[in-house]
């Protein structure tokens, strides 16, 4: 078995979900957070021939103690971690005036505060190993604006530039640091989104991909979640280790318009 070990949050589902296969796959220990129960009792059945290899931790990056808690049983468990995927993510839509404050802050402390909090807590560990690799999924959104997207965009912008800081300083030790940013990807998440717009709008949903969507992206193609996984494979490893400090986009074309 590859001795390295893998830490990525809101893995029990989506993207983060086929990350964690992939790393399985390539022979590597993971440690899946997320906060769905159900979606992890779902990944574990869908993850039942790796689970030798993989542990789940119930667990909200938004509370501070236990996610901390969470790294920490998942470092007694497998001895250290070497690649940290900061993944969980959730979207809300609205315009500004009729955003909620709290969801607001609530976006900004999943999708900024966590992966904050897990990269003071892991680098300091890869800094001293003098390896390491830290993928942050941020999006498109984090480049450009998008209306009604004021708490996800704010934190993807974010997360992209707490990347840069944080691959500075990593920099002489050997940890790279990155954030990827695709356009849309087949997820619940994205799935999710595009009924509500339909709901709104009182359209079908193949009629928020023609009007809305495929002008938005020259491919007229969802992404699919093994190519966002793949990259975070390349990203570990060592053909990669001179990449850092960036914002990669996946976007089938949309951010090039
Ligand atoms: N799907 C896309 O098109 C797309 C595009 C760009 C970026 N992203 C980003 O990719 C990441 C994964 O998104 P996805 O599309 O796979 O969504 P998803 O909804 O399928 O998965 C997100 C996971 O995060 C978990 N999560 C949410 N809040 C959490 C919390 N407080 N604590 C722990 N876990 C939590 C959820 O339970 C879920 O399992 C997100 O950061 C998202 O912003 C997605």
């Amino acid at each position: 078995m590859n001795n390295k070990t893998v830490l990525i949050t809101g893995a029990a589902s989506g993207i983060g979900l086929e990350i964690a296969q992939a790393f399985l796959k390539a022979d590597m220990n993971v440690a899946i957070l997320d906060f769905s129960q159900t979606a992890i009792e779902e990944a574990k059945t869908q993850l039942s021939a790796f689970h030798q290899q993989c542990t789940f931790f119930a667990c909200d990056v938004t509370k501070e103690p236990q996610f901390m808690d969470a790294i920490d049983a998942a470092i007694a468990q497998f001895g250290h971690i070497d690649i940290l995927v900061n993944n969980a993510g959730v979207q809300h839509i609205a315009p500004i005036e009729e955003f909620p404050s709290d969801t607001y802050r609530r976006l900004i402390d999943i999708m900024l505060i966590a992966p904050f909090l897990a990269i003071k807590k892991i680098l300091p560990l890869m800094k001293e190993k003098g390896d390491g690799r830290i993928i942050n999924m941020a999006s498109i959104n984090g480049l450009i604006g998008f209306a009604g997207k004021a708490g996800y965009n704010s934190a993807k912008h974010g997360v992209i530039g707490l990347t840069k800081v944080a691959a500075l300083e990593a920099a002489p030790f050997g940890v790279t640091i990155n954030a990827l940013c695709p356009g849309y990807v087949d997820t619940p998440l994205v799935r999710n989104q595009l009924e509500d717009l339909a709901k709104t709008r009182d359209v079908s949903l193949d009629r928020v991909l023609e009007e809305v969507i495929w002008p938005l992206v020259p491919q007229r193609r969802f992404l699919t979640v093994d190519e966002i996984s793949d990259y975070c494979l390349f990203l570990s490893s060592p053909s990669a280790k001179g990449v850092t400090g960036q914002a990669i986009v996946i976007d089938g074309g949309y951010t090039t318009q």
